[in-house]
């Protein structure tokens, strides 16, 4: 790399969050929903009650990012991303236009960035997600249905990939830890006959997943809700499949090893423990970019959440005794923002 390029390349790095800030402003200000009808410039202004400057700043911004056409005098908002950016009634929930506003959260909590680094996450103020308590009933509804509502959306397609990969027909009975709602433990029972489950979480959730399953009156008696601590609670005996999805990143190996163990020790010979999640490679590579930025979030979410190889996982089954253990490669990612999902199957001998 010359140092022309080295040049050019940090100014783009320097540029990202420019970027960031005036697509995640313009969201806020309503400048899509506006503009999903063309208007000119000057009613764009007066409607959004915004000063010549500022907002002129802002629009052009936005339509030299592409975030707005302008044509004929007219801004509008590009179809392509009318439907993320557009607000209204009765929209379906997405992912992305969620993460708009989570990542204005994390925005702010990257401010002292080096403060984070340095206390290895102690000082972080964010809070949208916190459901890391010594005491898991002080996990509060509001916080748990907040992040609930962006989980549930999100896990229909993983536990479609994870149905493509797994054959949950040779088990009879599935417990899913830190199973949030019971989403995947409910998809999962209902994809495979003959399968009960149940699902354990920290109260708060399995109140909201108790609600939600009254409503399924095809799956009563086939899902229940645990309300426990993954660490103090004892695991109920007769599941022959334990799965962990998107939970066990969120410890360190200190504690994840004995819930392994744990894990192993409820499981009856021939059962098998399932860790589904997005896995780092086992060297860095560019390619898996979105992982190590993700990860940078993870230093405001917690002081532990991290991503594993599998390797590392491998590792930690090992020392907790299980020795027969796959990594499954699904045959496709959920979604784009769960890419490099693996599955690793660790079988109780
Ligand atoms: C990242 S979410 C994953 C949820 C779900 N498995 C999924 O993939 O949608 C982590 C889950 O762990 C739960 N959790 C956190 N601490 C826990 C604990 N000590 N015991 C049980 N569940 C816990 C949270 O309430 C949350 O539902």
């Amino acid at each position: 790399m010359s140092a022309a390029q080295g040049e050019r390349g940090l100014l783009e790095l320097l540029d990202g969050f420019i970027k960031t800030k005036a697509l995640i402003g313009a969201y806020k200000l309503d400048l899509f929903t506006r503009c999903a009808e063309p208007r000119p410039r000057a009613q764009l202004l007066a409607e959004l009650d915004l000063p010549a400057r500022s907002g002129t700043i802002l629009i052009d911004a936005c339509v030299a990012l592409g975030l707005l056409d302008e044509a004929g005098g007219a801004l509008s908002t590009p179809p392509g991303l009318a439907p993320f950016l557009v607000r209204g009634e009765g929209r379906p929930f997405r992912t992305t236009t969620y993460l708009l506003d989570y990542y204005d959260e994390v925005f702010r909590a990257l401010v002292d960035f080096e403060d984070l680094v340095r206390s290895d996450g102690a000082t972080s103020t964010f809070k949208l997600r916190d459901y890391f308590k010594d005491d898991v009933s002080e996990v509060r509804s509001d916080v748990a249905r907040e992040y609930s509502t962006y989980m549930e959306a999100t896990m229909s397609r993983i536990a479609q990939v994870v149905l493509a990969a797994y054959p949950f027909t040779r088990h009879r009975r599935l417990l899913d830890l830190c199973g949030n709602t019971g989403t995947f433990c409910a998809a999962v029972v209902a994809a495979t006959p003959g399968l009960e489950g149940a699902y354990l979480d920290v109260p708060a959730c399995v109140e909201i997943g108790e609600a939600e399953l009254a409503a399924r009156p095809e799956l009563a008696g086939r899902v229940r809700g645990i309300a426990g601590d993954l660490f103090t609670s004892e695991l109920p005996p007769g599941y022959d499949v334990i799965t962990m999805c998107r939970s066990a990143m969120d410890w360190g190996d200190e504690r994840m090893g004995p819930i392994y163990a744990k894990i192993r020790a409820a499981l009856p010979p021939g059962g098998a423990f399932l860790i589904i999640e997005r896995m780092l490679p086992e060297e860095v590579l560019p390619e898996a970019l979105p992982l190590y930025l993700r990860s940078i979030y993870f230093l405001a979410k917690s002081r532990t959440t991290r991503y594993r190889s599998p390797s590392q996982h491998v590792r930690l089954l090992e020392g907790a005794g299980f020795a027969e253990i796959e990594v499954i490669e699904p045959p496709l990612a959920p979604y784009e923002l769960f890419q490099s999902m693996k599955i690793i199957a660790a079988r109780r001998e």
